[in-house]
């Protein structure tokens, strides 16, 4: 039962961003133990910081939901999840953008756009008054709009490469993101004696005092 058993459970996602969190992490002074295996859930011992090891979106989840008293994630899977998680630090990190993109050949009105991100996608719409049918898929997002699948795509670039060697434009950049540390409301209370701290150095870190 993990439950109870670190003094600060921490939510970090697998995949490329997970390095960078650790290293932060680690910066700021918390004991991260080395993950040796991609089938591990956890990490850390008892008693000491506990790592729980997600997909990107349901880091804000566990936070929101009091499991994870912090965690660290994108901007953008904060936008697409509306959870209520307080976000104190802009680690700088991991920054790109959600952006609205097009084959050049697509050049009628946009009626159906495919997307990760529906929830951000349909309010930003919602928001212009355009009336969108949104597909969301999960991964590979540009392949809709190079085959005809939707008119447009809502995506991340980073480097752009993924973009350039797909023959897309970026019609209009949506959103900035970057890695941000969020924390459960109720933890930054009741362990503001470990969040403060960790809170401020990491500000330190990132640049931000
Ligand atoms: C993201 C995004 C783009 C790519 C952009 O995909 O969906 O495909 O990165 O990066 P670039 O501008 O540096 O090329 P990710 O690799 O996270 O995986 P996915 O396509 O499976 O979602």
């Amino acid at each position: 039962m993990i439950r109870g058993a670190y003094s600060l459970t921490i939510a970090l996602p697998k995949g490329r961003n997970f390095e960078e969190a650790v290293s932060v992490l680690r910066k700021a002074g918390l004991e991260v133990p080395t993950l040796q295996d991609e089938r591990v859930m956890t990490l850390g011992q008892q008693g000491g910081t506990g790592i729980l090891l997600l997909r990107n979106a349901d880091v804000p989840v566990y936070v929101d939901l009091g499991i994870a008293d912090a965690g660290v994630v994108g901007k953008d899977v904060l936008l697409e999840s509306g959870r209520d998680v307080y976000e104190p630090v802009d680690l700088g990190t991991g920054i790109c953008r959600i952006s609205l993109i097009r084959h050049p050949d697509s050049t009628g009105p946009i009626r159906r756009v495919a997307t990760k991100y529906p929830s951000f996608t349909s309010r930003l719409f919602k928001e212009r008054g355009w009336a969108l049918d949104i597909v969301e898929l999960s991964g590979n997002v540009e392949l809709a709009a190079v085959t005809g699948l939707a008119d447009a795509v809502v995506d991340v670039v980073q480097t752009g490469a993924t973009l350039k060697q797909a023959g897309l434009e970026e019609v209009e950049v949506l959103a900035h993101s970057s890695t941000r540390l969020i924390v459960n409301r109720q933890a930054l209370k009741l362990k503001s004696q470990i969040l403060r701290p960790l809170i401020t150095k990491l500000r330190e870190l990132s640049g931000k005092i």
